[in-house]
């Protein structure tokens, strides 16, 4: 009942010989137009490039991030209505690069979700323990403060207004991916905060995984039941790599 997404974080990497390159690669491939749905999120400067290329597709863009602020003066910000003038669906808020590097804290998260799905984007929002978390035990106390402020931001219909990606820190660029089972289990208690508020919305939940998923583990996390997906990094970058994982998701 739930659609499968991949989506692909090219983070600050990339000038626009590579997104044309990479885009026509994904589009090339052949891949089932629906399922998964297929959606890059590459650096502000490459969205129009992005956008040119997969306009007639089924592959979706977002941005990486966004402002809460609609517009004004705000040096080197983008506004919800900026991606949406680009194209975009979607958007990431509360990467743990945004939260660790950037200081971005769960108030100013649930800020960027508001604006965001104010500006008709559907957010892509970020949760995950760091390593140190993990290992004093804590995986839970963090993932269920930060949902506590994502929950107002879930909806109120019949579908959901966001999608959850649960991101390890320690898994992120390490190529040390979580357990199929690890991440299972984190993706089932996410799930079980989200029916503490709604039961039906928390089945139509997406929840997508991330954190050095490559082609040769993605099949294994993709079919456990209650992950929908993942959020790629570095094999992103990489048109072969990336493919091998759209393909073990169709
Ligand atoms: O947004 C993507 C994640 O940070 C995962 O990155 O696949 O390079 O570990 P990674």
């Amino acid at each position: 009942m739930r659609q499968i997404m991949v989506a692909a974080n090219w983070k600050m990497n990339g000038l626009s010989a590579d997104a044309v390159h990479l885009t026509r690669a994904i589009l090339d491939a052949g891949l089932d137009p629906t399922h998964p749905e297929v959606v890059i999120f590459p650096p502000y400067t490459l969205l129009h490039v992005v956008a040119q290329e997969a306009k007639a597709s089924a592959l979706r863009w977002g941005g990486q991030n966004l402002f809460w602020e609609p517009s004004g003066a705000f040096t080197g910000e983008i506004s919800g209505a900026m991606l949406r003038d680009l194209g975009c669906r979607y958007v990431l808020v509360g990467h743990s690069e945004r939260r660790q590097i950037f200081a971005e804290t769960d108030a100013d998260v649930a800020r960027k979700l508001s604006a965001a799905q104010a500006a008709g984007l559907i957010p892509i929002v970020c949760v995950g323990e760091s390593e140190g978390e993990r290992l004093a035990g804590e995986t839970e106390a963090v993932l269920q403060r930060q949902i506590t402020h994502i929950l107002p931001y879930v909806g109120t219909g019949a579908q959901p207004n966001l999608v959850i990606a649960y991101e390890p820190i320690w898994a992120i660029g390490t190529g040390q991916t979580a357990s199929p089972e690890q991440a299972q289990e984190v993706h089932a208690f996410i799930r079980g905060l989200v029916a503490g508020q709604s039961e039906a919305l928390a089945k139509r939940l997406m929840i997508l995984y991330g954190g050095s998923v490559k082609g040769n583990n993605a099949a294994s996390l993709f079919a456990k039941a209650d992950i929908d997906g993942g959020l790629i990094g570095g094999a992103s970058l990489q048109a072969g790599e990336f493919l091998q994982i759209c393909r073990a998701a169709e």
